[in-house]
């Protein structure tokens, strides 16, 4: 900052050296008055420090009666109180604040392993001390994030009567994706579901009808209101999340469940402990195949009773579920800034107040995936052998992080294809049973 006063001010430094100095005292003064080095360097606050940048300008945030230093500058890492924030999306194992000792590490991360798979592993989670995840086991959970309200549950908003959806004659199923490779084989699934019951897709992914131009911009329209109205003119929507991980959830569940159209859910195993009743959605998984699935959704659709079933929560319009009363905070009315806040004051006040913190497999737990139309693991398939693969870039990165060295991403790559290619990096079969840790087998 002073330096970059100085060079804007410096044609009138040439006017006079007493102009010269009497400015120099002047900007010294008062930077030392302004200077948030002073006070920061104070021992009791902890400086947080963004090592991948989020924070648009230093400041101090208060987080109840406990002070910090939020900042993107990497040179005060230096400092007694450090804490160094991550997001997840943009952690690089070449770029890390080593050595890796006993300075907190905080990892703020939404998203699945499509945006990070390196991050799915223990390996190199337990780097972490403290964790902001879609897992309700983690410091700070997002789990509920994408859902605005709990009254849109229940709201007649969009919703739709069975007679209603009837008297519109569409198809049965509404389908909207843009993401069409995914870990779990979805598109696969789907488009074998089609085969015996009409589904209408709009998205990139086995599109067949074409979307309102004013939505084809989708990720800006996620909520809109125009394609939650689209969504309630159907008896039931697709929701494959494109990761299966405990809790993690999109709006790719809550656009149907606010919609009154039931979802199709595939995603977090333990999804009933968020929905509004038990009975709120149709999982794939309870039916032994696509065929099986669409003549259960055929018998659905044309009886009224059991159709509205489940739609409890529009029809009676209330909640059952307690845990999902108790959790929601309202995250979604909420920008992502003000999430970032709660994130850097959780650590802030941990920083403080807890000694030890440790983030373990509960805080981003998705298991190896498995095509959703074989169930089973099969090597060929890309998302495996990925998985494989990542798994042993964790090993490496951790062994070189426990000894304080960086790894450039072309090391990384040779020494992957070193470590495959003489079977070091097989993934344990019993680790698929009982999760065990993985290891390198012989380093
Ligand atoms: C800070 O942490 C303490 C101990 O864990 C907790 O009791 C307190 O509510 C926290 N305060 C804030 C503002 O988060
Ligand atoms: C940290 O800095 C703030 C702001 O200058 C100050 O008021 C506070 O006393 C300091 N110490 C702690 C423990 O927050
Ligand atoms: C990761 O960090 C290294 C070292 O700073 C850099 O060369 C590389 O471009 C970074 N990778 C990404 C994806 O940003
Ligand atoms: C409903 O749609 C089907 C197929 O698109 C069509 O054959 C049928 O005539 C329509 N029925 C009514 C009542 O519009
Ligand atoms: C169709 O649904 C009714 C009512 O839920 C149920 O009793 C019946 O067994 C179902 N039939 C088939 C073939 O699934
Ligand atoms: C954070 O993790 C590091 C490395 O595992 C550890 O040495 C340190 O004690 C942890 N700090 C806290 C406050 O949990
Ligand atoms: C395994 O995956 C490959 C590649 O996707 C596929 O060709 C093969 O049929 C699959 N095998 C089984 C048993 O599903």
């Amino acid at each position: 900052m002073l330096c970059m006063k100085r060079v804007k001010i410096l044609p009138i430094y040439l006017f006079g050296l007493l102009l010269f100095s009497l400015l120099i005292c002047i900007q010294l003064i008062m930077f030392k008055e302004n200077s948030t080095e002073d006070i920061a360097t104070n021992s009791e606050n902890t400086t947080l420090i963004w090592w991948t940048p989020f924070t648009l300008s230093d400041q101090y945030i208060q987080c109840g009666n406990v002070h910090c230093f939020v900042t993107n500058s990497r040179h005060l890492k230096y400092r007694d109180n450090v804490a160094f924030l991550f997001y997840g999306t943009h952690f690089n194992v070449s770029d890390l604040p080593l050595p890796r000792d006993i300075k907190i590490w905080g990892l703020f991360h939404e998203e699945s392993p499509r945006n990070n798979p390196l991050l799915n592993h223990e390996l190199t989670l337990s780097l972490f001390n403290y964790s902001s995840t879609f897992s309700r086991f983690s410091d700070l959970p997002l789990t509920l994030m994408y859902l605005k309200s709990l009254e849109s549950l229940t709201s007649h908003e969009y919703y739709k009567t069975f007679e209603e959806k009837n008297l519109l004659n569409l198809s049965e199923i509404v389908y909207i994706q843009s993401d069409c490779d995914t870990p779990n084989n979805r598109d696969s699934y789907v488009k074998e579901l089609m085969k015996y019951i009409s589904i209408d897709s709009y998205g990139a992914c086995l599109n067949n009808k074409k979307l309102p131009t004013s939505l084809t911009n989708a990720l800006e329209t996620m909520m809109s209101q125009e394609l939650l109205q689209l969504v309630a003119n159907y008896k039931f929507s697709i929701s494959f999340e494109n990761a299966v991980c405990e809790d993690y959830i999109t709006e790719k569940l809550w656009r149907p469940l606010i919609a009154g159209s039931i979802p199709i859910y595939l995603g977090s195993p333990s999804i009933k402990d968020w929905l509004p009743n038990n009975n709120a959605a149709i999982f794939p998984s309870d039916f032994s195949s696509p065929k099986e699935l669409a003549q259960h959704l055929h018998n659905v659709s044309n009886h009224r009773e059991a159709y509205n079933n489940y739609l409890k929560h529009k029809i009676e319009q209330k909640i059952d579920n307690e845990i999902l009363i108790k959790h929601f905070r309202g995250y979604g009315g909420k920008k992502v800034d003000s999430i970032i806040n709660e994130f850097e004051c959780m650590i802030c006040n941990r920083s403080v107040y807890e000694k030890t913190g440790f983030v373990n497999k509960d805080h981003y737990n998705c298991p190896r995936p498995v095509s959703m139309l074989s169930r089973k693991f099969n090597i060929s398939n890309w998302w495996h052998s990925d998985y494989v693969k990542n798994k042993c870039e964790a090993a490496i990165v951790r062994n070189y992080i426990e000894n304080s060295q960086t790894i450039s991403s072309r090391n990384l790559e040779t020494l992957v294809l070193k470590h495959l290619n003489e079977k070091k990096c097989e993934v344990p079969e019993d680790e698929i049973l009982q999760g065990l840790p993985y290891m390198l087998t012989n380093t």
